[in-house]
């Protein structure tokens, strides 16, 4: 026997066998039991979920002549003609191709004659949205006053089309996209049925390309079938739809996991190259992801779509972080997964979400701290522009509000090197107009030891002046309105305001620069400066250097004998922040607190030093021409 298409063969020859649908198929089969039918059904819906299959099903259980329940008997003469699709009763019209009135006044002189054999006629048009509005005009009488053993069947995928005056005469069904679960096992069953061995992640694949049809996804195995030379594996199949491989998105997560951002990058490069559907590609990952979570929280669980290993191996990647780390990554794709149907650039979307997801924000407890260096850090950025070299006044500004507390940690841990060694190895500063002792001074100083109270670790300086979340706001209003140029900023610092002008370092290749240099451009990034950032008109740009950055040297240091460990780089960039867990102590915040202070300001210090020679090139030579906004 020659091979049947899956569709054809597997087309339900009963309400029961109906997937999906269930609302439909109950309310038909208790009108069929009752005896209640109506005179006109409206059957409407995206292609392929069981409208003309339903219909034919009504058909054949109203004309049955052996039918007890709601179901055709499927073995009297009717049933069998049914079957072959020859019942002289059941007259199925295409509205695509008998669209016009002349069609549809022949409808209405047949349907005046009785039936060959039972008790019904019954009209199946379907696609009835494409009929002229002539012809709708002339159905509307027939559904005004049918005959009574005539019953319409009217399909439709596009029920916006069809006039008020016929909907109101009609009883209508809709019916949904079947869900993911029930077309997976719908397919299952089949492949069981049928004898064709499959790799079970094959069925995901197919079930999302289906987009909720059956009739779509049996269409997609019969091809994967052939592809495959009678077996099913996840990927063939995968490459036959486009998709990217299931193995290639496990090594993407695991890659955004582990924060490898370049061999993500990479990934992304690759299946774009490939022509791969970038936004499937987005719904594996978060597909992965979820299960990945899932089995974090509940390692017991069996999801349906993994095999033994596949689970084994998403276990092990939960064990390679933490559950708030994949929540975060997870969020972070989901985000992009609905900016991608908007934006017009789709694969950029995707590429900030893998280059965000691995910076999740510090929990809570830390927050405050970090806060408190950002802000030093950033007034020490400043000073070092302003005045270069810089003064200990910079130095001495980490510390307000927690003046009494880095000694302290010095008291306590004799190693912290921070503030004792800064000024020793600082370029000679003037002194004297320092608003607060040097740090040295400080720590050799008595005083805050035996105060009494020493203030509470409040937050330092009023944020109202942070300029670093000034320019993420700016960074984050460029990217709403144009990602590319957004992602173009993120690459960018701002250093100061002075004189009404931001100025802003952008480290970043050649067509970076022409980004900015493009006018349009440079008046969105300056619109969004004048909103985010106070005081600031004008946007100053000064090159520096190609991605690899001329002051990118590493520095780091210690406090409380290795417990915390800073990195900074030679941009004056906090890179890495180091906690020994011991020293995590609930009890003590605020020691963990003065460690960090004293570590970050001895790595700012040691970075500035290297930035001092570097800023001279930068504010000097690379000032570009055409970029003055
Ligand atoms: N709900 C369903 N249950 C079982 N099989 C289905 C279902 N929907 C579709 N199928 C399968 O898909 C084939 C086509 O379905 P059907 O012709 O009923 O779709 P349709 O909704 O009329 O689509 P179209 O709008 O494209 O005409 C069926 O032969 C059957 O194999
Ligand atoms: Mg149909
Ligand atoms: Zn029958």
């Amino acid at each position: 026997m020659s091979y049947q298409v899956l569709a054809r063969k597997w087309r339900p020859q009963t309400f029961d066998a109906v997937v999906g649908q269930d609302a439909i198929t109950r309310t038909l089969r208790n009108a069929l039991a009752s005896g209640r039918i109506a005179h006109a059904y409206l059957f409407a819906g995206p292609r392929g979920i069981g409208k003309t299959t339903t219909a034919r099903l009504l058909a054949r259980a109203l004309l049955c002549t052996a039918r007890t329940g709601p179901e055709p008997c499927g073995k009297c003469a009717v049933c069998v003609e049914g079957l072959a699709g020859t019942l002289v009763d059941v007259i199925e019209i295409d509205g695509a191709s008998n669209r016009g009135i002349e069609e549809i006044r022949t409808l209405r002189e047949n349907v005046k004659y009785t039936p060959a054999r039972g008790r019904y006629k019954v009209y199946i048009i379907d696609e009835v949205h494409q009929l002229t509005e002539a012809a709708f005009n002339a159905l509307l009488k027939t559904l005004e006053e049918p005959p009574p053993h005539i019953v319409f069947v009217l399909a439709t995928t596009d029920p916006r089309e069809i006039p008020p005056t016929v909907l109101s005469r009609v009883q209508r069904f809709d019916f949904r996209p079947i869900a993911p679960d029930a077309l997976r096992a719908s397919l299952e069953h089949i492949l069981n049925e049928e004898k064709i061995p499959f790799e079970p992640a094959t069925l995901p694949v197919i079930v999302r390309a289906a987009e909720g049809s059956l009739r779509d996804a049996l269409s997609l195995l019969d091809t994967a079938i052939a592809y495959g030379d009678g077996r099913l594996e996840a990927e063939t199949t995968a490459k036959l739809l486009g998709a990217t491989a299931p193995v290639t998105v496990r090594a993407f997560a695991t890659a955004v996991v582990e924060h490898d951002t370049g061999a993500a990058l990479e990934a992304i490069d690759r299946a774009a190259r490939d022509g791969e559907d970038l936004l499937a590609f987005a719904r594996d990952v978060i597909e992965l992801l979820r299960l990945t979570l899932v089995l974090k929280a509940a390692p017991n669980a069996k999801p349906a779509d993994l095999t033994h290993t596949e689970g084994n191996e998403l276990r092990k990647l939960g064990e390679a972080t933490g559950l708030d780390e994949i929540l975060y990554v997870l969020r972070a794709f989901l985000e992009a997964d609905a900016l991608m149907r908007e934006s017009p650039h789709p694969r950029v979307e995707l590429e900030i979400a893998t280059v965000r997801s691995p910076r999740r924000p510090v929990p809570q407890a830390l927050d405050d701290v970090l806060r408190r260096v950002d802000e030093a850090q950033r007034e020490i950025r400043q000073q070092a522009l302003a005045t270069p070299p810089a003064t200990p006044a910079a130095q001495a500004s980490l510390l307000p509000g927690a003046e009494p507390a880095a000694p302290r940690a010095e008291a306590r841990r004799s190693s912290a090197p921070a503030p004792s060694s800064a000024p020793s190895s600082a370029p000679a500063p003037p002194r004297a107009s320092t608003p607060a002792p040097p740090p040295a001074q400080r720590a050799s100083s008595p005083t805050p030891q035996s105060a009494p109270a020493p203030a509470p670790a409040a937050p330092a300086a009023p944020p109202s002046q942070d300029l670093v979340t000034a320019w993420e706001r700016v960074v984050d209003e460029v990217m709403k309105k144009k990602p590319t140029l957004g992602a173009v900023l993120m690459q960018a610092r701002p250093t100061g305001v002075s004189d009404r002008e931001l100025t802003i370092v952008l480290v970043g290749n050649h067509f970076h620069r022409e980004m900015l240099a493009d006018v349009a451009n440079r008046e969105l990034v300056v619109q969004a400066v004048r909103r985010c950032v106070a005081g600031a008109e004008r946007v100053n740009l000064v090159a520096g250097g190609e991605a690899a950055g001329a002051v990118a040297t590493q520095v780091d240091a210690t406090a409380g004998g290795g417990m915390v460990t800073v990195e900074a780089n030679g941009k004056q960039e906090l890179t890495a922040i180091k906690i020994d867990p011991e020293v995590v102590n609930k009890e003590d915040v605020q020691m963990l607190e003065d460690l960090v202070l004293a570590a970050a300001n001895e790595a700012l210090r040691k970075s500035r030093e290297l930035v001092q020679q570097e800023l001279g090139k930068l504010t000097g030579g690379l000032k570009i021409p055409g970029l003055g906004m």
